[in-house]
């Protein structure tokens, strides 16, 4: 059975030829420069293969993960060298980007996305094969970005415009707006290379700031269309990259006590060592979004075909590689058998196959390391007594995997409490509520949690201690960050600060303000600085 549907899956990988043309990358892409002080400076030293998660069949042999390009592999001279341009830039917050109206900035930013649009067909095909995920979905992250984009300004307008006034209190008069923190260290994580790293960059950006960017180690060359753009869009040295192992360069970029703010999306271990790297640990702020375990409790008078639905949805978009995924199911035993038979006829009907393919669901993973950690898992939960319960679960070849779904799932197992960001689909069965609960509560994750049910009153009584746990209680719905209007946040290990359209423009800004005495000479002050546009700050202009 197992190496029947081995077989069949080695069989979904592609030979050259059958690559359909509009998904072909072309030639390979070998990035041999970074943007840093304005300027593409080119690299001569070594350099990293990318091989993307597809696999091809070369001729009769076994499908390879296919090289799709290469980029730098840098070191600390040149993130020296990326930090330093952005330090010039910012220049203690005299620097042209910082001192800019707010006008200014969104007009540059403005600029830079009709740049970015221009690359949409390369940079979603480069989504698709850096991280194998499917073409419609690389599409939706690449249009939610720039959607995105384009809220942020609008939210900044809003939030600028209503800062164009005085405000008079005990016989001060006062006008506050929000300033920017300094340099910003920004990274992004591979499951969403664009738009979460875009979700930082942007609103770090339009609040003045400088910024170096790392992007992700699965889904670097999708920026190289960008670079230009970037260059051209923003004065010299406010946008600067590195391509360097994290290890090397992150760190000591944070010991150098130069960054202001860390934007980081990655796990909390990794976070919890960058912070402590800064010299002056309270001169740093964190925006971070970290690991999640994010559970959904299906009671008993659940629409089992609902919850079938959603808990598919919720576990396995994107190969269940999202912070957000459902990564345990917690399903009261009255129904559990039911709700196992359901999810598993449902999980057989999801497509298995390339990126580029219709309707597909299952897509190759980013890497042989993937696949061995996911078995290893499932092996520690069967050694303790779980069966893999769907047929072909866990079979896999190469980097493409068949979604797993593991029961049941208890305590002491690997998967009962690690966040396996992959298809793997962990079931419990409980008997009292409490049990969900006191998983939650437990945990060491806080992002958000769905609860599937139709009795308002059990409903209600699970809202109250679940929403001071996590940050967001989905109600007959899978968790989801979306719509990015809302705050998204997690309390624990998962997240510090909130990042949303509006949050995230506060997150990367402090407020400041000008404040004199209620005097005539302070009316007549104020007045003239205003009618003769004196300053940037203090003004009452309206941004259309
Ligand atoms: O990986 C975490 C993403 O922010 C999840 O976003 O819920 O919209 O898929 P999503």
């Amino acid at each position: 059975m197992a190496h029947k549907a081995f077989e069949n899956l080695q069989q979904l990988f592609p030979s050259a030829g059958d690559i359909p043309e509009d998904a072909r990358l072309g030639a390979p892409i070998h990035q041999r420069v970074s943007l840093v002080d304005g300027a593409l400076k080119s690299w001569d030293g070594a350099c990293k293969t990318v091989l993307s998660p597809v696999c091809v069949r070369q001729g009769s042999g076994e499908p390879e993960q296919v090289a799709i390009g290469s980029y730098p592999v840098m070191g600390e001279a040149e993130s020296d060298a990326a930090l330093d341009a952005a330090v010039r830039a910012y220049d203690h917050g005299r620097g042209e980007w910082p001192t800019m109206t707010v006008g200014q900035r969104i007009a540059c930013m403005q600029d830079f996305i009709r740049r970015m649009v221009a690359e949409r067909h390369q940079i979603v095909n480069l989504i698709m094969w850096e991280i194998g995920k499917s073409l419609a979905d690389s599409q939706k992250e690449f249009d939610r970005t720039v959607s995105y984009m384009r809220d942020t300004i609008a939210a900044l307008k809003e939030q600028d415009n209503s800062n164009s006034r005085f405000t008079i209190a005990e016989g001060t008069i006062g006008q506050i707006r929000r300033t920017p923190l300094g340099v910003v260290l920004c990274m992004g994580p591979y499951n969403y290379p664009l738009n979460e790293t875009f979700a930082t960059l942007i609103p770090a950006l339009l609040m003045g700031n400088t910024v170096v960017f790392k992007p992700p180690q699965y889904g670097t060359l999708l920026f190289y269309p960008l670079l230009d753009a970037f260059r051209a869009a923003f004065p010299r040295g406010v946008i600067n990259t590195i391509y360097a192992p994290g290890a090397v360069v992150v760190p000591h970029m944070l010991a150098s006590g130069k960054i202001d703010v860390l934007a980081l999306i990655g796990s909390s271990k990794v976070a919890d060592h960058l912070k402590k790297q800064h010299p002056k640990s309270h001169r740093l702020r964190a925006i971070l979004g970290l690991d999640a375990k994010n559970a959904a409790i299906v009671l008993p008078d659940a629409d089992i075909d609902l919850a079938v639905k959603e808990c598919l949805l919720g576990a396995l978009s994107f190969n269940g590689q999202r912070c957000t995924a459902l990564k345990m199911l917690m399903v009261h035993r009255s129904i559990v058998d039911t709700f196992i038979e359901r999810f598993t006829d449902a999980l057989a009907k999801l497509k298995v196959g390339m990126p580029w393919e219709p309707g597909v669901s299952i897509t190759p993973l980013p890497g042989m390391h993937r696949t061995a950690y996911l078995t290893e898992a499932i092996e520690d939960a069967k050694a303790k007594g779980a069966r893999v319960v769907n047929e072909g679960g866990g079979v896999f070849c190469k980097t493409l995997f068949y979604p797993a779904v593991v029961y049941p799932v208890e305590e002491g197992m690997t998967l009962y409490r690690e966040e396996q960001f992959g298809p793997i689909i962990p079931i419990t069965p409980f008997d009292d509520i409490a049990t969900p609960l006191e998983y939650v509560i437990t945990s060491d994750h806080g992002q958000q949690v769905s609860i599937f049910g139709t009795d308002p009153a059990q409903i209600g009584a699970l809202i109250d201690p679940l929403v001071n746990q996590v940050c967001r209680v989905n109600l007959n719905c899978q968790c989801q960050r979306g719509p990015d209007v809302f705050p998204f946040a997690g309390r624990k290990d998962s997240a510090e600060g909130t990042l949303s359209v509006t949050d995230a423009l506060r997150a990367f800004s402090i407020r400041s303000m000008v404040a004199a005495r209620q005097t005539d000479e302070s009316r007549a002050l104020l007045d003239a600085i205003v009618t003769d546009h004196k300053s940037k700050f203090v003004n009452t202009r309206f941004i259309f």
